[in-house]
């Protein structure tokens, strides 16, 4: 585990994100209601990119491609992959998988992530 440096906070309004990549993986992080979280950048599902991904109620992110719904705080799956109709035909071997959280801090306005 090592601390990086993930920019300045004032940088992201509430709602918004921006993708890193620290230490060679992947990471989405937000700024919600609720603080800076960072989860990792592709769906447990088929390891499609979150980047794109409709935040829903402000902090549920649901996947582009096959819908499913991740707490953004947490990384817990709300939703697994519905879409579209007969998807989950394919779900009995990709079964429901958390997101990959990180740990975020913010001091004198700075972002850092443990990864
Ligand atoms: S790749 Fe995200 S739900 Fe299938």
């Amino acid at each position: 585990m090592a601390i990086h440096d993930a920019g300045k906070a004032d940088e992201l309004a509430i709602g918004e994100r921006k993708l890193l990549k620290l230490n060679g993986e992947k990471i989405l992080l937000f700024r919600l209601e609720s603080g800076y979280h960072a989860v990792q950048a592709n769906c447990t599902h088929l390891m499609m990119p979150l980047k794109k991904g409709k935040l829903l109620d402000g902090k549920t992110l649901q996947c582009p491609i096959h819908r499913a719904e991740f707490d953004v705080a947490s990384g817990e799956v709300i939703k697994w992959a519905n879409f579209p109709p007969g998807i989950q035909a394919l779900n009995i071997v990709r079964k429901e998988k958390c997101l990959k959280t990180y740990a975020v801090s913010v001091e004198d306005g700075q972002l850092s992530v443990e990864v």
